[in-house]
């Protein structure tokens, strides 16, 4: 069995990841510095979960501190089979009042683990990328081979730094990458800055529901599930290769609305604002790539996931309505 290294193991996507791989037999070594970049509690809870299991163990640090590439002795004792980077400030609109972060810990932080591989032997490497590196005006579904040098924020232009070093790497020192550009994610113990958790909150809670622009901007969302599932699959040694993942199912976001309404049996108090500079107004993904390379067929529909997760925030409503959705 495999032991892996994932950052950001106590997010969204790398909770799910690292939960998935100790179910298959794995052992997880999880970094995560647990910042503020959205309410914490979201990743206490997701950590509380992981710690519970036998075969994960947890550094509280940031990656992109140099130091962390020897300081601990679970990254520099034993040999990764391969380190999965999920851990980076995500959020495009953030990004532009705080690039500096930005750049610390999705391009240096990137940097830090390719280090951990080529420093301590570990020949595979898998890096979380984006949708939004494909900048204002990509062909739909958008293939993998679309430009993606004309970057909108600094959160792409960070991600596109990442993927860069990520290649330079893989030249020097014949580390084995996948680079995985996500497109929306979403399920249970989901991002609160994001429009899926907010408005499973806001419509259950009978707060009103924020909509940038005329709410007919659309997203290709992905389970999280389905998620884990590629990204796990992309372990397996490949060259270099930049696959898309997931955004298959497109909806916009008064669809979105609609369909959470209906789920949830509540009526959204909806209240439109002005649309965000920052923001792409639809993404979707050509996934064949995904599908010929690794397999990959995602398995939860829209409906089912978004009922996943309606029935999580039930379950945890009592904390999780305090979660703060700024
Ligand atoms: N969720 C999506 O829809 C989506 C879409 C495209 C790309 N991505 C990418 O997928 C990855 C995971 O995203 P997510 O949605 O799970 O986000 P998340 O914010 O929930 O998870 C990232 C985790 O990394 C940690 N982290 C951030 N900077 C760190 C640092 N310097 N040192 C240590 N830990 C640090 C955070 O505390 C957080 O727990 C990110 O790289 C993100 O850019 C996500």
């Amino acid at each position: 069995m495999g032991h892996y290294l994932v950052t950001g193991a106590a997010g969204f996507i790398g909770a799910r990841t690292s939960q998935m791989l100790i179910e298959q037999g794995h052992t997880v070594v999880g970094i995560d510095n647990m910042n503020n970049a959205y309410d914490p509690r979201m990743k206490e809870h997701r950590l509380k979960k992981l710690q519970a299991l036998d075969g994960f163990q947890f550094i509280r640090d940031d990656i992109s501190e140099r130091g962390i590439i020897n300081r601990h002795s679970a990254i520099v004792d034993r040999k990764f089979d391969g380190v999965i980077n999920l851990a980076a400030r995500a959020g495009v609109r953030y990004s532009v009042e705080d690039p500096w972060v930005f750049l610390e810990s999705n391009v240096t932080g990137t940097l830090n683990m390719l280090e951990i591989c080529r420093q301590h032997g570990c020949r595979k490497f898998v890096l979380a990328s984006t949708s939004s590196i494909y900048g204002a005006n990509p062909p739909y579904p958008t293939p993998e081979t679309a430009s993606s040098s004309e970057p909108m924020q600094p959160y792409a232009a960070s991600k596109k730094g990442a993927e860069a070093i990520a290649h330079s790497y893989h030249h020097l020192y014949d580390i084995d990458v996948t680079v995985v550009r996500y497109f929306t994610v979403y399920g249970p113990a989901g991002r609160p800055d994001l429009a899926m958790f907010r408005f499973v909150k806001w419509i259950t809670e009978g707060e009103p529901v924020r909509i940038y622009g005329d709410g007919q901007q659309s997203r290709g969302f992905t389970y999280v599930d389905d998620i884990a599932r590629g990204t796990i699959a992309a372990l397996k040694p490949l060259g270099y290769e930049i696959i898309n993942l997931g955004g298959h199912e497109v909806v916009t976001i008064n669809g979105l609305v609609e369909m959470i309404e209906e789920l949830t049996g509540k009526q959204a108090k909806v209240q439109y604002g002005p649309p965000n500079l920052a923001d792409m107004f639809t993404n979707q993904a050509d996934v064949s790539k995904a599908r010929e390379m690794l397999g990959w067929n995602p398995q939860v529909n829209l409906r089912e996931g978004i009922a996943n997760l309606i029935a999580w925030y039930n379950e945890e409503r009592e904390w999780a309505k305090e979660v703060l959705t700024l």
